[in-house]
């Protein structure tokens, strides 16, 4: 695993953009894992201003939803198929022929979990799976003890990570929903890159446990710790916890320009 410390979420977006530009440039039929919450929106930023001054072509990449809220209408503000629409599909001019994501307002559930696996594996895999942590260690919306070889189904929110989500519900808890359909632990493992992105003190403890502690399903974070290809981007209040982080400072400062994430 590669940890990257950058001084800010704002330097971190322009890291991860250009990460995501060089694949757009090696593959632009590329898809893109996309992750919602405050955390991805500075690569979001930075990956527009990259497509309207050129320096990056969007127009054939395909953009895959990590989670979904269940029992939102599609068109609600807050489903997370809303939220996409409008921080990355419309800022980067793409069609929503380009939006590959799970029905959460289906009526069959598990169907739609298997529909969106079946989706996921016809667009040939996601190439780079971009990742937001919740203070529990949760990716995607798999929260402690989801298993680690899990594939997107149902699952049911904490108390602390509905109290987290309030904020984009008016600040009321109860009117975020409890249940929820996300990518499992195995299907994002499955993604040829995993970019996690955690900035802010919130975010230290979840960080220490998923880089330095133990592979364990009560930080699902640490599964990235399995997978070939995995970056974590951290700005310095995130990284506060993290004991090898001068280590980590020297290795990415040493780093051959050309390898790029
Ligand atoms: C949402 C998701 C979650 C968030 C996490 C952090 O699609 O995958 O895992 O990344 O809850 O949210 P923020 O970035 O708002 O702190």
């Amino acid at each position: 695993m590669e940890v990257v410390i950058v001084p800010d979420a704002k330097t971190g977006g322009e890291l991860i953009a250009e990460a995501i530009a060089r694949l757009l440039r090696r593959n632009p039929a590329a898809v893109l894992g996309v992750a919602t919450g405050s955390t991805p929106l500075p690569v979001y930023q930075a990956l527009a201003a990259m497509v309207r001054s050129g320096a990056v072509d969007v127009s054939r990449a395909r953009v895959a939803q990590l989670d979904e809220y269940v029992g939102l209408p599609a068109d609600h503000p807050e489903s997370y198929r809303s939220v996409l629409g409008r921080e990355v599909l419309e800022p980067l001019g793409l069609d929503k022929k380009a939006f590959l994501g799970p029905d959460g307002s289906a009526s069959d559930v598990p169907a739609a979990c298997e529909a969106y696996e079946a989706a996921l594996e016809a667009a040939g895999g996601v190439d780079l799976q971009l990742l937001g942590i919740g203070s529990d260690g949760h990716i995607g919306f798999n929260e402690p003890c989801s298993s680690l070889a899990s594939r997107t189904r149902i699952k049911t929110l904490t108390e602390q990570t509905r109290i987290d989500n309030a904020r984009f519900f008016d600040g009321d808890i109860a009117q975020v929903p409890h249940h929820v359909i996300t990518q499992g632990i195995g299907t994002i493992l499955r993604a040829r890159h995993l970019v996690l992105l955690a900035t802010g003190a919130a975010k230290a403890a979840a960080v220490a446990a998923s880089v330095e502690g133990p592979v364990a399903a009560v930080c699902p974070a640490s599964a990235l710790q399995l997978h070939p290809h995995a970056t974590v981007v951290v700005d310095e209040a995130a990284a506060a916890g993290l004991n090898f982080a001068d280590y980590f400072r020297q290795t990415y400062a040493d780093k051959p320009a050309w390898q790029g994430l």
